[in-house]
């Protein structure tokens, strides 16, 4: 068996089959994930979970590609798609490339992604015609959050859904096989998803049904998180059964009952 590629993500679409992803950044879960998500996003959003910051800025691109190797090793199936981090991609394509092409070298990941719309379409032609997959990501971009003015939802404003609309046809026009809709009222994520124009498959997070596929971030829908935005479902409670094992342990240890007799090694 093969690992799913960009391109069949593309057919997924156009056939009208749900497309299921979730973010992985380790192994292990990566490991769970696989035989259920056609594709895993390595996010950048690693650096606000795993690493506590309080935006995704600082994160770099060894960061991603350190955690897109666990994630790699840890799989055989799916799709790997690595965030490009902020400050690796916007100031020219060939900028973009470079980065982009270090990641596919030294991972082995299939496709990047990148945040931004109309902007950057010439980055996405350039990056598709040299090889490179790439997922665009559009609406609530948390790369952009200091000139947002804060993680806002998008398409409620006048020219929102002109302007929604538009990145996403520049986007798909440019060769992105997917984008990410992220944070998008319903009547505009749907207007994207079923715009004749627009190829690349839909991916929705906070975007309603409408989309031709989900992705959540993973510790935001086991219940590990400790806010979660509106959007996310929790689907597990892995905080409160941490706790309870973490307390478990503590008591048993202080008890002496742990390590019982069938956890200790008996002479010879
Ligand atoms: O970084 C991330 O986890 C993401 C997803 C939420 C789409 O970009
Ligand atoms: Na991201």
């Amino acid at each position: 068996s093969r690992r799913i590629r960009a391109v069949d993500l593309a057919k997924r679409k156009a056939a009208g089959d749900k497309i299921i992803a979730l973010t992985a950044y380790h192994a292990h879960t990566a490991g769970i994930l696989d035989p259920h998500c056609d594709f895993i996003l390595v996010g950048d959003s690693l650096g606000m979970v795993m690493h506590g910051m309080e935006s995704t800025l600082p994160v770099t691109l060894e960061m991603m590609i350190v955690q897109a190797q666990a994630v790699i090793r840890g799989t055989s199936r799916a799709l790997i798609v690595v965030d490009m981090p902020f400050g690796s991609y916007e100031a020219s394509r060939e900028q973009a490339f470079l980065s982009a092409a270090r990641v596919l070298k030294e991972t082995g990941a299939g496709a990047i992604k990148m945040e931004g719309g109309a902007q950057f379409a010439d980055t996405v032609a350039f990056l598709v015609a040299r090889g490179i997959p790439v997922m665009g990501h559009i609406g609530l971009t948390p790369q952009s959050v200091n000139t947002m003015g804060g993680f806002k939802v998008q398409g409620r404003g006048g020219g929102d859904e002109q302007r929604l609309l538009a990145d996403a046809r520049a986007i798909s026009e440019a060769g992105a096989f997917a984008i990410v809709l992220e944070g998008i009222v319903e009547p505009v994520a749907r207007a994207i998803a079923t715009a004749p124009g627009i190829t690349a498959a839909t991916i929705g997070i906070g975007a309603s049904t409408a989309c031709d596929g989900q992705i959540l971030v993973l510790e935001d829908m086991l219940g590990l998180s400790d806010r979660v935005p509106k959007f996310v479902k929790q689907f597990g409670s892995l905080r409160s059964q941490i706790e309870g094992a973490v307390a478990a342990y503590a008591e048993e240890v202080r008890a002496g009952r742990f390590p019982a007799d069938e956890h200790t090694y008996p002479p010879a």
